[in-house]
């Protein structure tokens, strides 16, 4: 049987990487998921039993009970789950068990026609034979920018400074890490938002996507 195709998207925070993922799954009818929210419910929930985050045995325990049912809690958007998501990330117990649930989803994602995942390593170690990578990324400045402004519009009370220092502090956390770091396969195609409005990004990974899968 002919596998569906899969289209991985890695990069750092902010980087555009979510909005494209979501938009290229949209428009070919692919189902989309967003890795980062398992990372950030796990963080939440350990947060929720009153434990840290960096707390190796509390976040295992919360990443092997964890039901990928409630993503779409807004919590999981907030300025606190972020910084718990990538200390949890960072434990490999977590990442293993978490792991079985992102390669099922690719091979037999729920509408049947293929699927876009999000993340930090999908095209390294989820989903390393996906049909097409890229890597998605942007000035730390620029992240931050992004980044305050959709903060700031939920209500965070956190500056600007401040979102900086979160965001290059979760970047040395992901790139740095032994299991898994944040990098680019060396097979993904290199988008660099900086300098681009998100329709222009949409539309390079768009002609990025068609060439590699023909859609
Ligand atoms: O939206 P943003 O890029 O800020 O973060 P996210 O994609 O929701 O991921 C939150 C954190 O989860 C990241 O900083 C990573 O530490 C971790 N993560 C990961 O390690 N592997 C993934 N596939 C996805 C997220």
């Amino acid at each position: 049987m002919k596998r569906l195709p899969v289209i991985a998207i890695d990069g750092p925070a902010a980087s555009g990487k979510g909005t494209i993922a979501r938009r290229i799954a949209a428009t070919l009818g692919f189902d989309h998921l967003d890795t980062g929210l398992l990372y950030r419910g796990v963080g939440m929930a350990v947060i929720a039993a009153g434990k840290d985050p960096a707390d190796a045995v509390a976040a295992t325990a919360a990443a092997q009970g964890f039901n990928p049912a409630s993503l779409d809690d807004p919590l999981l958007r907030s300025d606190v789950a972020g910084p718990a998501a990538s200390k949890v990330a960072a434990v490999p117990a977590v990442r293993e068990a978490l792991l079985a649930f992102q390669r099922r989803f690719a091979l037999a994602p729920p509408g049947g026609r293929g699927a876009v995942l999000d993340g930090r390593d999908i095209g390294t170690v989820i989903c390393p034979d996906a049909d097409v990578k890229l890597y998605v990324t942007a000035t730390p400045e620029i992240r931050a920018r992004r980044r305050y402004l959709e903060l700031a519009s939920q209500g965070s009370p956190l500056s600007e400074t401040d979102v900086l220092a979160d965001i290059e502090a979760r970047d040395r956390r992901d790139m740095s890490r032994p299991v898994a770091p944040l990098g680019q396969a060396p097979d993904a195609h290199l988008l660099d938002t900086s300098d681009l409005d998100i329709e222009t990004a949409v539309a390079r990974a768009f002609s990025i996507v068609r060439a590699a899968i023909g859609t």
